[in-house]
């Protein structure tokens, strides 16, 4: 039995910051950003924007041609939760108006969630085939005004249809883990930001590189010429590129400058204009692989790394399936990344001070761009969603984030 990926659907925010200017306010040289980093804009999520409403837009697009009442479970994956008791896959349900005989939860490991969330939704399909499962991975990735992982917060959600009729992706059942109780990245309760060690967290990703390949090498005898193409997860676009040289290195596999541009790069695209979306980031660069125009994917393998710090990490395989393009919207992923509102310096940080009371008052969001569901507010300590029409684009917002952005 086949199983993986039938539909992958994404949403990200309608509004970015181009990185020229926080280089500019921050007084650092854009060179920094753009190479060091590998990061040209950032999705900036609006004040009516959650981790729900971006996950129940891509749910919608991931859902599009299937048969919901046989998704018997949703599973969203998250750390920039709503709520300590509900889970967000709750609101997505109910927003997207999937069958009550359904199994709702939602998951946290840091960036890595999303991955144990797909092994979990293959355990579950291949116990019951008939069985589809909705996977969510959405999140806000926040660091601080003028802080060093500034340039590197974004936003965005991945949602993806996993059943035993997969049509972009076959994955594999085996998978190298690595668990390690370390403090490079960590959020407690009482804070909306992120605290992390920069540098340090770099090398624990290297260090859980090395173990999950080692034992995925162990339990599959794979080799790294096994694979054409890498998708890491991207905390930022050059992480890609230093994961891989590092691997490649210690897996004692030769690496031309060609074969690292063929291998990764393709992977890179969507980050580098998004910014880091935690559990979605690494499903955010199988997409942007598998949208690019280069070349034909059909049977290509292609090598996971799944890194959630604390620390887990996780390596596998899966395999494109032929006719892959068919069940993809690449359309819709090049409209909303060309038209994107780009914000200036003071309206990204208005965006980003923005607080929603804590008192119970009721409180109404302004309305600003979004994608079919917003969050209208709230009331009673309760959050109110609601959906909206699509909003029509004016070509005047073709913004310049596609136009400085790499083909897609
Ligand atoms: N022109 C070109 N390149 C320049 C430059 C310039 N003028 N100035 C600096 N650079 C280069 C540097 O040489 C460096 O490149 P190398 O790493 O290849 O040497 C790169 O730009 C970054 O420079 P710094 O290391 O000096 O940057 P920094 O101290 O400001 O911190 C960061 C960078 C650690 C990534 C920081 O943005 C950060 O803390 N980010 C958040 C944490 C993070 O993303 N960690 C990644 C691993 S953890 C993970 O993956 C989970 C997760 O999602 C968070």
């Amino acid at each position: 039995m086949k199983l993986g990926i039938e539909r992958i659907g994404m949403d990200i925010p309608r509004h970015c910051l181009d990185l020229r200017d926080l280089a500019e306010a921050r007084r650092v040289d854009y060179a920094k950003y753009k190479r060091g980093i590998g990061q040209e804009f950032m999705a900036v999520p609006a004040p009516d924007e959650d981790v729900v409403t971006l996950g129940a837009n891509a749910a919608r697009r991931a859902l599009r041609g299937v048969d919901t009442e046989r998704v018997r479970t949703v599973i969203f994956a998250t750390e920039s939760g709503v709520d300590q008791s509900k889970a967000a896959a709750i609101y997505v349900h109910k927003l997207l108006d999937l069958p009550s005989n359904c199994r709702t939860v939602e998951m946290k490991q840091a960036c890595c969630s999303s991955s144990s969330a797909l092994h979990f939704a293959m355990a579950t399909v291949a116990l019951k085939p008939e069985e589809k499962v909705l996977v969510i991975a959405a999140d806000i990735a926040r660091y601080g005004l003028g802080s060093a992982g500034e340039p590197t917060q974004g936003a965005g959600a991945v949602a993806m249809v996993v059943s035993a009729e997969p049509r972009v992706l076959a994955l594999d059942t085996d998978v190298g883990y690595y668990t390690e109780d370390v403090m490079d990245f960590w959020r407690p309760n009482y804070r909306d930001e992120a605290l992390v060690d920069g540098k340090y967290s770099i090398k624990v990703y290297m260090t859980a590189l090395e173990h999950c390949w080692t034992n995925y090498r162990r339990a599959t005898g794979a080799d790294f010429g096994d694979f054409q193409h890498f998708c890491y997860h991207l905390p930022f676009s050059r992480m890609g590129v230093k994961a891989h040289l590092h691997l490649a290195r210690f897996a004692g596999a030769a690496l031309s400058s060609r074969k690292l541009q063929a291998q990764v790069e393709p992977s890179l695209r969507y980050n580098r204009l998004t910014g880091n979306a935690y559990t979605a980031s690494l499903y955010l660069g199988l997409l942007a692989l598998l949208d690019g125009d280069d070349q034909r994917l059909d049977h290509a393998r292609v090598g996971f790394f799944s890194y959630g710090s604390g620390c887990m990490g996780a390596f596998f395989g899966g395999t494109v399936l032929p006719g892959y393009r068919e069940a993809l919207d690449t359309e819709s992923r090049r409209r909303a990344l060309e038209c994107r509102t780009i914000l200036s310096y003071e309206e990204y940080v208005d965006f980003y001070n923005h607080v929603l009371p804590e008192d119970g008052r009721p409180y109404r969001t302004a309305r600003h761009r979004t994608g079919a569901y917003r969050l209208a507010g709230v009331e009673n300590h309760q959050r109110l969603y609601e959906r909206v029409p699509e909003v029509a684009v004016p070509a005047a917002d073709a913004s310049r984030a596609y136009a400085a952005a790499p083909a897609l």
